[in-house]
């Protein structure tokens, strides 16, 4: 299949992408896109698969990725005040191991705008997960207030949050996860839930470079704050060896497959019984309808991917669709 968007550079195909999908969107069949569909906490899901954090930074295309075949959404990471990219190069892709390479640091026009974008919409497609974050320029100390912030402005709208405290592109914001942090933001949103008399889930999204001990560690302080889930994982600052990116900035995509896999494998087998009904997401190297069927078995509940839909197109969806289509509903 051509796949004219590789003819770009990342970059200007990462900004013209929203266009292609809403002009083409609308001519999608809208048949056959259920496949394992399943409900939690009151949200049904279709089949288990979405776009990742980061895809629809802004909900340019919410309504476009459903047509393609997605299962839920999620918009973000958004801050609370609009912010522009990082300097220099923010994106780059390698077509040979697969990999895509990004140091944005969360641009963006900022909550009010998405609030205003939200309200514009005629159709909001559901499931909808809201990805926040904070801004460079707030501080650790102050990072709980931008939370809240987002989470107030855009409650109204989500059917879930996540909470990304694992992106390596904003400076110290992987520290989020630490005991002198987590255990007060977590509290500040509970508080935050209580004023709006809402209890809509809250995700956390983690890093894929934390140690076994770092990991197990936040997956338990989590569980002690009433979290409702986890995403795991955010992209990693690994480097495989040869790789021509530079040392900052998160690579995704096959070579994060393997961390991306363990970290679900801790989660499960750490979380056991404790798990209950949270939601376990995997994402991170996903790039093939295998892939997903993978994650499931290793016991996600839902899959994202990012790359794969750089790689392979938005018609992914479609793909996996077909192959569980095959596999029969018991496989
Ligand atoms: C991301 N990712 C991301 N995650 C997030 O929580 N908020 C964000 O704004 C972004 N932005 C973003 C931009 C770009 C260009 C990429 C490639 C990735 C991370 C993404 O959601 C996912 O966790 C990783 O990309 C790993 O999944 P894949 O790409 O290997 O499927």
């Amino acid at each position: 299949m051509i796949k004219p968007w590789l003819w770009l550079s990342p970059k200007m195909a990462h900004d013209l992408g929203p266009i292609g999908l809403n002009i083409w969107s609308p001519f999608l069949s809208q048949k056959n896109l259920t496949w394992r569909p399943r409900n939690w906490r009151g949200l049904h899901f279709r089949n288990p698969l979405g776009p990742a954090g980061g895809v629809d930074k802004t909900g340019d295309s919410l309504l476009a990725w459903h047509r393609f075949g997605s299962g839920f959404l999620e918009l973000g990471t958004v801050t609370p005040l609009p912010q522009p990219p990082n300097p220099g190069l923010i994106m780059d892709r390698d077509l040979k191991t697969l990999s895509v390479w990004n140091k944005m640091g969360f641009p963006g026009p900022g909550a009010d705008q998405i609030v205003q974008k939200l309200e514009s919409l005629k159709e909001i497609p559901r499931p909808l997960f809201i990805n926040i974050g904070k801004n460079r320029t707030t501080s650790n100390k102050d990072a709980a207030k931008d939370y809240v912030a987002c989470f107030k402005k855009l409650h109204r709208f989500a059917d879930a949050f996540v909470m990304n405290i694992s992106s390596p592109n904003t400076s110290g914001l992987r520290e989020l996860g630490s005991q002198n942090f987590l255990e007060n933001l977590l509290s500040e949103i509970a508080q935050a839930q209580l004023s709006a008399k809402t209890r809509i889930p809250i995700l956390l999204k983690l890093s894929p470079d934390m140690s076994d001990l770092e990991t197990s560690d936040i997956l338990d302080r989590s569980l002690a704050s009433n979290i409702d889930g986890w995403i795991l994982t955010n992209t990693t600052l690994a480097r495989e060896e040869g790789s021509h990116f530079q040392k900052e900035g998160g690579v995704s995509g096959a070579p994060l497959s393997k961390s991306s896999k363990l970290k679900l494998q801790q989660a499960v087998k750490h979380l056991g019984a404790r798990k209950q009904d949270r939601l376990l997401i995997s994402v991170g190297g996903v790039m093939t309808p295998e892939d997903v069927r993978e994650r499931i078995e290793m016991g996600a509940d839902l899959v994202q991917v990012y790359s794969a839909l750089i790689f392979q197109g938005p018609l992914f969806f479609r793909a996996v669709a077909k192959y569980f289509d095959k596999l029969g509903p018991k496989n």
